[in-house]
């Protein structure tokens, strides 16, 4: 990617986004864990151009604040630029309210801000397309099973292109057209300023279309072309929850067929739901009905068995998931065995080698190299070391109902059955704790601690002892 110093990316994203019947502000709405404008971003940063523009209006303040927390983590690095439309009389107006910034630049390249399907591959080509012909807009058009609801483009007889027709403004047979505006244009920064000062409103809802503005240019001689694709999945414009779940479904057959591509085996593509930005390792199995979610990264050579939820957490090599497995902003190191059922809360690290087996819960803890929490047990707030042996059934009492409470459990300790760490607490290396014990008080090193009453066993009346 070649930057690009004389060009601004503008998303138009104020729109109101009715039909998504939601509050939540449409650019918000996720596909595939990261906004729709995050999509938009990242592809726009790809092109590599000196500025970007977001124009916002219905709920902008949440819009502003969510792309300003994430644009390190979208990878975004060319300066964002807010412009804020007041009036959301249409895409025209949208781009309008950005008149400051676009007057800065030789070209502008305008997106809708509700196509996370979009190519940073297609936008590449239309920018090199309107650069050869010295064009004085190019927008991209896509041959769609569908029509409905999009803007048409509607072509002379020789092919040239003529003008965008709304879908509420088309007759029946400008409706039969299947190609479309896909919402995604490059203009000449100053024959675009020079057409939106003519534009007149349109349709039912009185509103300006930045669409009309290619005819304007037109006509003042300047070339306008249609950049035509047959890869209409880039186009869909997310209107409704529909729409939303449609994007969904491509977006992860997308990043399903590119973790396959680069060595994953994902037994069966269709059931499992991976986010974009997941990063998994050569040969790791995935079984059907996991869920990897937000930046979680995975190792090699791991076998994930089916129905496991990952998020935010990272696993290294050789790991072991059973079936059901819920691990949340962990880290597992390589070799460790986690399930069936294990649960990892937030903060949980395990390391090198070490076992948390059937319906255990760890929360903010460690457990160190090879220690084992095999069975039914809760451990929080707790350093384990190495070599560590957790009976069935311990439990770790780190919350007194005000504050939590750390639990130490050094190299070595083995713990019995059904135990108890009323923490604070600490065991020292090698020490045993017999079954049954509730610890209260520290354990030196290689002791031995019971803290259980005595069983006493009394004789049923009238049966002698030995009969
Ligand atoms: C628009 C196009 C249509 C195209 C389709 C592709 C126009 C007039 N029509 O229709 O030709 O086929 O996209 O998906 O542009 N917006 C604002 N401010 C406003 C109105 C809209 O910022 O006042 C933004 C929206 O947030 C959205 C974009 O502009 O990101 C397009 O608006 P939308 O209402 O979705 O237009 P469509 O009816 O889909
Ligand atoms: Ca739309």
């Amino acid at each position: 990617m070649v930057a690009k110093k004389n060009l601004c990316v503008l998303i138009l994203a104020a729109g109101k986004g009715t039909r998504m019947k939601s509050p939540l502000p449409k650019p918000l709405h996720t596909v595939c864990g990261i906004p729709i404008i995050a999509h938009i971003l990242k592809a726009a940063q790809a092109l590599g151009p000196a500025a970007i523009g977001i124009v916002v209006g219905h709920g902008a303040d949440e819009v502003i604040n969510t792309v300003k927390n994430n644009l390190a983590a979208w990878g975004v690095s060319a300066p964002v630029v807010f412009a804020h439309q007041t009036d959301l009389s249409g895409s025209a107006s949208a781009v309008k309210a950005a008149l400051p910034l676009i007057e800065k630049f030789e070209t502008v390249m305008v997106l809708n801000g509700d196509t996370p399907l979009l190519r940073v591959q297609t936008l590449e080509q239309m920018f090199d397309v309107y650069e050869a012909n010295g064009c004085g807009a190019l927008v991209l058009g896509v041959t769609v099973p569908n029509p409905a609801g999009y803007g048409r483009i509607v072509r002379a007889v020789d092919g040239h292109f003529e003008n965008i027709t709304e879908d509420a403004d088309a007759d029946e047979e400008t409706k039969k057209i299947a190609e479309i505006n896909s919402g995604m244009y490059v203009f000449n920064s100053k024959l675009l300023q020079n057409a939106l000062t003519q534009l007149t409103p349109q349709g039912p809802k009185h509103e300006f279309y930045l669409t009309d503005t290619l005819a304007l240019i037109k006509q003042m001689n300047a070339s306008v072309l249609v950049f035509g694709s047959d890869d209409y999945e880039q186009a869909l414009g997310i209107n409704s929850k529909a729409q939303l779940a449609e994007a969904e479904q491509i977006l992860r057959d997308r990043v399903a067929k590119r973790l396959m591509d680069e060595g994953v085996t994902l037994v069966r593509p269709k059931e499992v739901f991976i986010d974009s930005e997941v990063k998994i390792g050569v040969d790791t199995w995935i079984c059907p009905g996991c869920y990897i979610s937000g930046k979680t990264v995975i190792g090699k050579n791991c076998y994930i068995e089916g129905n496991c939820y990952i998020k935010d957490s990272v696993i290294g090599d050789n790991v072991t998931l059973k079936m059901g497995t819920y691990i949340e902003e962990s880290e597992v190191e390589a070799n460790c065995q986690l399930g069936p059922y294990a649960h990892l809360r937030p903060k949980s690290v395990l390391k090198q080698g070490a076992k948390v087996g059937n319906f255990s819960e760890i929360k903010k803890s460690v457990i160190g190299e090879g220690s084992k929490v095999n069975h039914l047990s809760y451990i929080g707030d707790t350093i384990m070391g190495a070599g560590v042996n957790v009976g069935a059934g311990a439990i770790t009492c780190n919350y007194d109902g005000k504050n939590k409470h750390q639990t130490v459990l050094e190299d070595h300790v083995f713990v019995g059955s059904n135990v108890n760490f009323v923490a604070p607490v600490t065991v020292h290396e090698y020490a045993k704790i017999g079954a049954g014990s509730t610890i209260t008080k520290e354990v030196p090193a290689e002791a031995l601690a019971i803290a259980r009453t005595r069983q006493v066993v009394l004789e049923k009346k009238g049966v002698k002892k030995n009969d």
